[in-house]
Order: C-alpha cells, then sequence, then structure tokens
C-alpha cells in the first residue's frame, strides 16, 4: 500500500503527487517509470518518477488529469492509499557526457524531462533548457531547472513569459548560432513537437533523445500495447524505452495508435461527476 503524502495542483489540470513508496525512492534512476493501480477497479497508469528522496522514502509524479482515470488519480486525497505501485520500470537513461545539451520540454512533457536534465548536468554537462506552454500559467518547473541549467529559455505560445512562440523556435535560435549549438538534445512532450525538434536536429546530425508515451497496460513487455517502431525494427517502449534516438521514431504511428481508444475515452469521460472533469482546454 502507497500513501499519497501530498497532492497539488501546480498548473490547470496537473497536479504533483508525492507518495510513500521507500524501496521505490531508493531503487529508480532517471528515465524510469511507475505504473499506478489506484484500487481494483481502476486503469493502469504510467507515469515517469519525477523525483525521489531516498531519505523520506518518497517519489514525486506529475499527474495530467486528461481522461477518467487520471481524473480520478487527481482526485483523492492526501492521506489515501494507492493500492498499487509497479516499478521502477523501463530502461534508466543513457546518461552521457555530451559538453552542451538542449533539453526540452513541452508542457506537462516538462516533468518527464527534469530528472534527465538534472543528471546530465550533475555529471559536467552544460545544460540548456528550453521549455514551453500555451501561456505562462502552463509553464513548471521553471526555478527547479534554473537551479542547474546554464540557461532556462522560456516559450508561451501566446506571448505571457519568455518567447512567444514554441519550443521549436528556441532550438532554433540556438542551432543558428554556432557558439551556442548543442552537440546533444533531449526532448520530451508532445508527439508533434519531438517530431519537429527531431526534423530540425535531423538536418544538422545533431544526436536527440526522446521519451516516448504510447498506451502501456502491464508495462512489463508481455501485451505488446506499447509497440513502436524505431529503426524499421518493432520496439515496446516499457522494457525497450522509453527512450529511443529521434531520428529512428516512427513519429506517425505512435501517433496514430495514440488515439486508438479516443472514442472510448469520451464516453468514460462522460461518467465523471462534473467537479472531476478537466477544465477545458482552448487553443
Ligand atoms: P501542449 O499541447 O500545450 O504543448 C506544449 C508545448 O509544446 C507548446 O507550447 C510548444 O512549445 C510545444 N509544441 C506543441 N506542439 C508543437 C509543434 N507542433 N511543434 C513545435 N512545438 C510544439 O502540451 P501539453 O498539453 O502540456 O501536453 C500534452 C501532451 O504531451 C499530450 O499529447 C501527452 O501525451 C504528451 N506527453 C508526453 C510525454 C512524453 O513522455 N513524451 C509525457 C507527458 C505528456
Ligand atoms: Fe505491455 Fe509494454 S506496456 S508490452
Amino acid at each position: 500500500m502507497f500513501p499519497i503524502v501530498s497532492n497539488e495542483l501546480i498548473a490547470p489540470n496537473l497536479h504533483r503527487l508525492v507518495i510513500e513508496a521507500p524501496r521505490i525512492a531508493r531503487a529508480r534512476q532517471p528515465g524510469q517509470f511507475v505504473i499506478v493501480h489506484a484500487n481494483q477497479q481502476a486503469e493502469r497508469i504510467p507515469l515517469t518518477i519525477a523525483d525521489a528522496d531516498a531519505t523520506a522514502g518518497t517519489i514525486t509524479l506529475f499527474v495530467q488529469a486528461v481522461g477518467y482515470s487520471t481524473c480520478r488519480l487527481v482526485a483523492l486525497p492526501t492521506g489515501q492509499v494507492l493500492r498499487d505501485l509497479a516499478g521502477p520500470l523501463g530502461r534508466p537513461t543513457e546518461i552521457k557526457h555530451w559538453g552542451r545539451v538542449a533539453c526540452i520540454g513541452g508542457g506537462v512533457g516538462t516533468a518527464v524531462l527534469y530528472p534527465l536534465a538534472k543528471a546530465l548536468a550533475d555529471i559536467g554537462n552544460q545544460v540548456i533548457t528550453i521549455i514551453g506552454g500555451r501561456s505562462a500559467e502552463f509553464i513548471i518547473l521553471a526555478d527547479e531547472l534554473a537551479e542547474f541549467s546554464a540557461e532556462l529559455l522560456i516559450a508561451t505560445e501566446d506571448g505571457s513569459c519568455g518567447k512567444q512562440g514554441f519550443v521549436t523556435h528556441v532550438l532554433q535560435g540556438l542551432i543558428d548560432d554556432p557558439r551556442s549549438v548543442p552537440q546533444a538534445v533531449y526532448a520530451v512532450g508532445p508527439v508533434p513537437m519531438m517530431k519537429a525538434v527531431s526534423d530540425m536536429t535531423r538536418a544538422h546530425a545533431i544526436k536527440t533523445i526522446v521519451s516516448l508515451n504510447p498506451i502501456m497496460i502491464d508495462g512489463t513487455g508481455m501485451c505488446g500495447g506499447c509497440r513502436v517502431m524505431v529503426g524499421g525494427e518493432l520496439k515496446f517502449a516499457c522494457v525497450d524505452g522509453p527512450e529511443f534516438d529521434a531520428h529512428q521514431v516512427d513519429f506517425a504511428l505512435l501517433a496514430d495508435r495514440l488515439t486508438t481508444y479516443r472514442n472510448e475515452e469520451c464516453r468514460m469521460l462522460e461518467k465523471l461527476p462534473e467537479k472531476q472533469r478537466p477544465a477545458s482546454r482552448k487553443r
């Protein structure tokens, strides 16, 4: 059993959950995730371990409330106990000394980026962090990332914080200047963002790593739900990833598979009580 130590709304529809899980807190490495099974009837939800405190025996998860199960999870109060947490799962990030690395987080993907960027900085990389969101209220973890980033650059679509535009506009600026061009890029966020980053860096032969978020069920390589094509080969993101060479990923297939249960997801959302439904997301 895994008690919720705190549950805090940090951006629209985005909660930071701290959960007591001492064994996972000790064992986890950057890039790994857990599968949360809140109760016997609940769906299994894969979530990246954004941070861990081995002394306190806690892990930190960021949950974007967008569907039936994530809305039910974030509605749980502090003190509530989760039935099961499987993990740490997935391959840890390969932390290498690249020199200058651009770490790019789109929206809630910034929470997944945080442990990777921190681990890269910890071994002496010069980390240039770029984070983006629709507007200032969607920018998360800026203070935490600034603590170890050589530079923290922000992009918002409405220009309410940092540069106006997408994270890719900021990345273009880095690549265009020979003094700031990165030796490697890590990108985490919506699929169109990761594809756009990948297309930009391929043209300059900059090594690029993305963290993929396909539908997952068991998280242990048994069900095939998380299959992705990488370099023309079938991979299971839960055991072979979740991080892959961006230039080898079939993003069109990933985007297509993510829509597989869209109708069911919409039907399930209607079953939620009004107060648990996500706030509308206007573009
Ligand atoms: P969002 O749609 O608000 O986008 C956040 C930022 O990403 C934008 O402000 C922009 O800077 C960038 N971006 C988006 N589309 C882009 C494009 N076409 N080209 C260049 N940049 C682009 O993101 P959100 O609502 O916070 O996140 C939701 C999405 O993130 C979901 O699709 C979810 O599945 C995905 N996600 C991915 C991971 C992962 O591990 N890859 C983790 C969590 C969430
Ligand atoms: Fe089942 Fe990866 S989630 S094989």
